[in-house]
């Protein structure tokens, strides 16, 4: 067949898919197809944005390197990473609801037992902050041997990955038989997402805001459960309402209290310090269809 137009364009790239022996790659190509061309016709795309276009997503791929991942961000800032989450977890009652992992988890942070300290090795001082709380299932029952995957921007809004320094404030927390956990660490700041590539640029030519509330990032794993990729933000901060990736629920903003001296003398932190009281819940792994667990290929750094 010859004479592609517009009209019979679509059809004709469709069906040369049509080999395509994987199904689903299948499914996914025809639809990717379909909605790429229909943009072009929607927005009657010129050569000059078509070529505009290969260039941004040129740039954002060189922007790219074992530690900087523009592409998450991009899919981050289009709301496409919580539309993925949104499609693939609903949350059975009473669980942790999920949201974005975003750019900056990374494997082989140290491992922590119950009371742990994250601060240690810090480069900035923070507020400091006792976080405790329980995993438990849906039912109220306790987790034992849960694992956490903590992670979160210094007191400047900058995570240890950007900087290229050695891990700080992150850790893999072990929760105990009990399905306690506790650590120390600093209470999180809003910050900005990265705004020095292509993905920055995109943000402020379409007059948005780039400020994320400020988020402790968790991924919490055990047997027999789904693991769960969440944040807990902080109430009254400014921007629960406009998070530049859309990742803020109702259901995962914590209160952050101050301490009483001796609470806070009892667990070895200044007076003035502050606490978060936050349970995880985790639905029952059978009869969920379950997210597929971070592996090591996942690994940002
Ligand atoms: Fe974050």
């Amino acid at each position: 067949m010859r004479q592609f137009n517009e009209d019979n364009l679509t059809a004709a790239v469709v069906g040369r898919l049509k080999g395509t022996k994987d199904k689903r790659l299948r499914e996914i190509m025809t639809a990717a197809v379909k909605h790429l061309h229909a943009f072009a016709r929607e927005v009657q795309l010129t050569e000059e944005e078509w070529f505009e276009g290969i260039k941004f997503l040129t740039q954002v791929g060189q922007k790219c390197d074992d530690k900087r991942q523009e592409f998450i961000l991009l899919s981050d800032v289009l709301g496409l990473s919580m539309m993925v989450v949104a499609l693939n977890h609903k949350t059975a009652p009473g669980a942790t609801e999920a949201t974005v992992l975003g750019p900056f988890f990374a494997h082989g942070a140290k491992e922590y037992g119950y009371g742990a300290d994250l601060r240690e090795g810090a480069t900035m001082k923070g507020e400091d902050v006792w976080v405790s709380g329980r995993v438990l299932s849906v039912d109220g029952k306790p987790v034992p041997n849960a694992v956490l995957d903590v992670w979160q921007a210094k007191a400047d809004g900058i995570y240890d990955l950007q900087t290229g320094g050695e891990f700080e404030l992150r850790g893999r927390v072990k929760a105990n038989a009990k399905g306690e956990y506790a650590f120390k660490s600093y209470k999180p700041k809003f910050y900005s997402i990265p705004m020095d590539g292509p993905v920055g640029d995109m943000v402020k030519e379409t007059g948005n805001h780039h400020m994320r509330p400020a988020h402790m990032h968790a991924i919490v794993s055990a047997p027999g459960y789904q693991q769960v990729i969440t944040h807990v933000f902080v109430d009254g901060d400014p921007y629960l309402d406009g998070d530049a990736v859309f990742a803020v629920k109702n259901s995962l903003v914590g209160k952050y209290k101050k301490m009483s001296d001796a609470e806070a003398k009892k667990v070895g932190l200044p007076a003035g310090s502050v606490k978060l009281e936050w349970d995880f819940r985790l639905s029952p792994e059978a009869g969920v269809k379950a997210r597929k667990k971070i592996a090591a290929s996942d690994a940002i750094a």
